[in-house]
């Protein structure tokens, strides 16, 4: 059987680190597992159940039920993609909004939200063969990676690739609203006491800001190679 690797994708919001990881996977045959969407999935529950606010988080009411958030990621033929869904609905759209993007780094910082999706993602990863974007991907989840890919751009470039998103989804923001939110994550994201985001040290840095996405798989393919063949 051939060799299959886990490749771990991990970087600051909106840096393309889905559209790069999902490339990779499309072309190795491998499984693409988006954790951010998990968190967003938990946060979106949260919501739903007025655990979280402006004002307000109930952190024990979301430790408590934990046990009935169950997240699937269903494909979805008509645009061969998976799409996420919590306890049997699809939320894809839901969770990709400004509100639960605006939420989703506080239920992120809980140590038991964290605990769980890691629970739930190292079982994803068992049987190799997997691309999986995050934050702690490398450092947390799979310290033992095949690969580790730290992905950064810059912050206008970063928001206005996630403007062009939210918009070409019929999701209508401000970009202004969506360059914040960035700037506001980045902070939480590199500053939160559990698994904050940092580049492992044995992880390869792509700075994409002046890449196409092509140039990025011609990039990453001489690596792979490396890893899969040793040439
Ligand atoms: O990748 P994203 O922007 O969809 O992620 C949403 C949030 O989830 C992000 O603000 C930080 C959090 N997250 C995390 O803490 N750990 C991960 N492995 C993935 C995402």
């Amino acid at each position: 059987m051939s060799k299959k690797l886990i490749i771990a994708i991990d970087g600051y919001s909106s840096c393309g680190k889905s559209t790069f990881a999902k490339a990779i996977a499309k072309e190795l045959n491998y499984i693409y597992i988006d954790s951010g969407a998990m968190y967003r999935a938990v946060t979106l529950y949260a919501m739903r159940r007025g655990f979280i606010g402006t004002d307000f988080l109930n952190t024990p009411g979301i430790i408590n039920e934990l046990k009935d958030i169950h997240i699937e990621f269903v494909h979805n033929p008509d645009i061969m993609e998976f799409e996420t869904y919590l306890n049997s609905g699809n939320v894809e759209r839901e969770i990709r909004g400004v509100a639960v993007s605006s939420y989703v780094s506080r239920i992120s910082q809980i140590a038991e939200v964290r605990a769980r999706m890691v629970e739930l993602q190292r079982q994803i990863g068992v049987f190799k063969g997997i691309v999986m974007d995050g934050r702690d991907i490398g450092t947390v989840v799979f310290p033992d990676a095949d690969l580790k890919i730290f992905m950064t751009a810059a912050t206008d470039i970063r928001a206005k690739r996630r403007y062009d998103e939210l918009i070409s989804k019929g999701i209508q923001v401000e970009f202004d609203e969506v360059r914040k939110n960035i700037i506001a994550r980045d902070i939480t994201d590199e500053n939160r006491d559990i698994s904050p985001l940092r580049k492992a040290d044995d992880a390869i840095v792509l700075d994409n800001s002046r890449m196409t996405v092509e140039e990025q798989m011609v990039w990453v393919r001489r690596i792979i190679q490396k890893k899969l063949h040793g040439s």
